[in-house]
């Protein structure tokens, strides 16, 4: 192996990987799970059949049709059964030697209503194994409360995040945890990418009526997002009540958009989807709205419903460390006719200096120490990067090797630029890889677009043996991290 010039990461870096309950786990209704609206997310293209196929009874045989195949499986977004092979999963992570997995919980698991008052224990004990088993390898686990799904039973009962009641819902699911889990989990992120919930808002705003980019559902979305705001904020406070050495993050989708030209009109539109970009992490960083917001607002023609009593605990409340997933950079501002491609959660104009995955995201590892650099600057706190990768067509050999050596060189070049921000000074406390065990895509490529280090033997469809194999990225990630980014 080459060696790479000397970097300069912290002894204590959180090397690791990233997940989330309903891309992973599987085990879609096992030991009392609720319906979310991930399970169900096939129908968001068309809200009128979801309605259909989704109104209560869920559980009936005739929605169990709907959604499991012929051979008992369930198509699409149900995970690649962590469920049931997490100790293995595990395992191979510590052989990696990550210090840190990123996993979520799954809100229905342990409420599966969404605000029942009592817990389903059989989902608090299987999360518990999960994190007894990474401490085990002294790997530190690293929980999301919320991503990017929401019980599907508190959708149809109060359309989600719009009502001020999910907040309170929320809290409870959250304490139960804290209590649950204090002494063992030290971090925590509220929601995952919740500036997303304009473009979410079924998914992870549980908006039942979300019809997108319409005035009503923009106003409903940034309702949802309102409300997600305080509640991450209420549970930052009970966090530290309850265990006051774990620490809250929140997290965003960072898109570095680049001005098209040095054309002032563009650089000023590069502004404002940074402004647009972190106006929820402004919020939970620095503790208020910032001085766009408004203007964002009435040009958006939505408003939120901010009561003095958010405005105190917002200010009292902010997040310990900012965490975000970086993947890509855009283009803001230019000419309506210059190409786009696609982002993972819009459409952005090309960038005729970067090369393109697969799948249209524009390659950018610069661009990652330029977000690191104005973080750093704009929140003054640590700054974990919770998500990042390459999604890629794999391929098993008749040897089960996977050769994948464009994801070795993505990920080498995002991780050289970590190091360029640590020796800018920016306080970066962790990387965790997207997808570190393959699982299922959330924008709907199902199994075909692959991140991990850990092949999984699985088809669009479901069907596979689901045995695991390790990638040429494998050794290579586990070099990276025994030398603490040293040689990579
Ligand atoms: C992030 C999400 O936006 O991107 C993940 O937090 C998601 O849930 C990841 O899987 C990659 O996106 P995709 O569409 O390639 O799976």
């Amino acid at each position: 192996m080459k060696m790479a010039k000397k970097y300069v990461f912290p002894e204590n870096f959180l090397w690791g990987g990233a997940t989330a309950a309903n891309q992973l786990e599987g085990a879609t209704l096992a030991d009392g799970k609720g319906w979310t609206t991930a399970d169900t997310a096939k129908y968001e293209a068309d809200p009128k059949l979801r309605m259909q196929q989704m109104i209560a009874p869920m559980t009936t045989a005739k929605v169990k049709d709907a959604l499991v195949d012929k051979n008992g499986l369930y198509p699409k977004r149900y995970g690649i059964d962590f469920y049931h092979h997490y100790k293995d999963d595990i395992k191979l992570f510590a052989e990696m030697g990550f210090k840190t997995f990123r996993l979520s919980i799954s809100w229905a698991r342990i409420l599966p209503n969404g605000d029942d008052q009592t817990p389903n224990e059989a989902g608090l004990q299987f999360y518990e194994n999960v994190i007894d088993e990474l401490l085990k390898y002294n790997i530190e686990p690293l929980v999301t409360l919320s991503h990017y799904e929401f019980p599907l039973a508190l959708s149809f009962k109060q359309n989600g995040w719009e009502s001020r009641k999910t907040i309170a819902a929320f809290e409870h699911y959250a304490t139960i945890l804290f209590k649950r889990f204090k002494g063992k989990v030290k971090y925590w992120i509220s929601f995952n990418e919740m500036n997303i919930v304009m473009m979410t808002g079924y998914l992870s705003g549980g908006l039942l009526d979300d019809k997108k980019q319409t005035k009503t559902s923009l106003q409903a979305n940034y309702l949802a997002m309102h409300h997600q705001l305080v509640a991450a904020a209420r549970v930052t406070k009970k966090l530290h009540e309850i265990d006051p050495q774990a620490q809250m993050g929140s997290m965003i989708l960072r898109l570095e958009n680049y001005p098209a030209t040095s054309k002032p009109a563009d650089v000023l539109a590069s502004l404002q989807s940074d402004q647009e970009n972190f106006l929820m992490m402004d919020v939970l960083a620095r503790g208020s709205y910032p001085s766009y917001a408004q203007r964002l607002f009435d040009q958006k023609n939505v408003a939120v419903d901010l009561t003095t009593e958010d405005i105190k605990i917002l200010r009292e409340n902010t997040c310990d460390f900012v965490a975000f997933s970086y993947y890509m950079s855009g283009i803001a501002g230019g000419q309506e006719d210059d190409d786009e491609v696609a982002g993972n959660s819009s459409l952005s104009k090309a960038n005729p200096y970067l090369e393109k995955s697969e799948w249209g995201w524009q390659i950018d590892p610069v661009g990652l120490r330029i977000t690191l650099n104005k973080m750093a600057e704009r929140y003054q706190k640590p700054i974990f990067i919770v998500e990042n990768g390459l999604g890629a067509h794999d391929k098993l050999t008749s040897d089960n090797e996977v050769h994948d050596s464009y994801r070795i060189s993505y990920l080498k070049r995002h991780i050289e630029q970590i190091g360029e921000a640590l020796k800018d000074g920016v306080d970066v406390i962790g990387y965790t890889p997207w997808g570190c065990i393959d699982l299922i895509s959330a924008s709907g490529n199902e199994m075909s677009k692959r991140y991990g280090f850990i092949y999984v033997d699985q088809d669009d469809q479901g069907h596979g043996s689901l045995k695991r194999y390790k990638k040429d990225s494998f050794s290579w990630y586990q070099h990276v991290i025994e030398t603490n980014g040293r040689e990579l």
